[in-house]
């Protein structure tokens, strides 16, 4: 079945799969496909025959994170929005979710990685949290889940300064579980959600939920929380000079604001 152009679903063997199909646009996320992306994991979450959920993106992308147009125009904000649909329904899903990262993964795609289960990337895949480049916060509860996997001055580096990182650097962090070459890394995913999905269901789903259980509950305030000050920052002026900087291809000042 396929739920839009851009957000595919399939159901085949027990495993769920989104795939992320933008490419002309680098998967840049737009709201219609958070929403598409929330209402998939939704689904794959109520349906006993879906048994893992296995995200991707396209050959030499998995996403460039959020559409930074959106940014420009009015986001939506509030927990209905389909952004904050999406963080939940991934931060809060009961099946295992497995993710195979092929190529350029950015902002959102890399701090969804921190809600699945298994992540496999390409040896020539890249990772960035470009969340303070853009005048913006980090999200999707990355200030507490970042700093639990790898320690503060890890998480620092890669948060502060928001540079490019390599697959074999997010495997060393513990944010990829394995690297694979990159023409082998869906078959490898794939091959590793079969084998997820021939597992106990309840029983693996009960170990996922005692895995998260005791940082569930500040998980999901620290969504809300970064998903505030997130809002905020789309109106400062740093966050204006950013993306105004991206839409016309040169390099951000932010020498004048203090
Ligand atoms: N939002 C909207 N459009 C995006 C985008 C995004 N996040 N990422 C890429 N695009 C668009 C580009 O504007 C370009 O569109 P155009 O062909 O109509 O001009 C197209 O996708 C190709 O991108 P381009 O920058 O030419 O590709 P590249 O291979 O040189 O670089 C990226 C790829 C992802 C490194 C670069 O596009 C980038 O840094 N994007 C912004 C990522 C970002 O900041 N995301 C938000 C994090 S919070």
């Amino acid at each position: 079945m396929s739920r839009t152009e851009q957000i595919q679903s399939e159901l085949s063997d027990g495993i769920f799969t989104l795939r992320i199909n933008r490419p002309d646009k680098k998967n840049a996320l737009n709201l219609a496909m958070y929403q598409a992306l929330a209402d998939g994991l939704k689904q794959a979450d109520r349906d006993d025959a879906a048994r893992v959920i296995l995200m991707c993106g396209v050959d030499d992308c998995f996403t460039s994170g959020n559409d930074l147009a959106d940014f420009i125009g009015a986001p939506q904000a509030g927990p209905e929005s389909p952004v904050m649909q999406f963080l939940t329904a991934i931060s809060e899903a009961r099946k295992p979710v497995v993710a195979a990262v092929n190529g350029t993964a950015v902002g959102v795609g890399v701090t969804m990685l921190l809600h699945c289960e298994l992540v496999y990337a390409g040896c020539g895949a890249t990772f960035q949290m470009p969340f303070v480049n853009l005048g913006l916060c980090p999200e999707a509860g990355s200030t507490l889940l970042l700093p639990r996997v790898m320690g503060h001055q890890r998480a620092a580096e890669l948060l502060l300064l928001g540079e490019v990182f390599t697959a074999g650097k997010a495997c060393s962090l513990g944010i990829v579980t394995e690297v694979c070459p990159d023409g082998d890394v869906l078959a490898t995913a794939r091959k590793r959600a079969l084998q997820l999905a021939a597992q106990p269901a309840a029983a693996v789903r009960l170990a996922k939920e005692l895995l998260k259980r005791d940082y569930a509950p500040q998980l999901r305030e620290t969504i809300a929380e970064e998903g505030v000050q997130f809002m905020a920052r789309l109106k400062s002026p740093e966050a204006s000079e950013a993306l105004q900087a991206f839409m016309q291809r040169r390099k951000p000042d932010f020498s004048t604001f203090g």
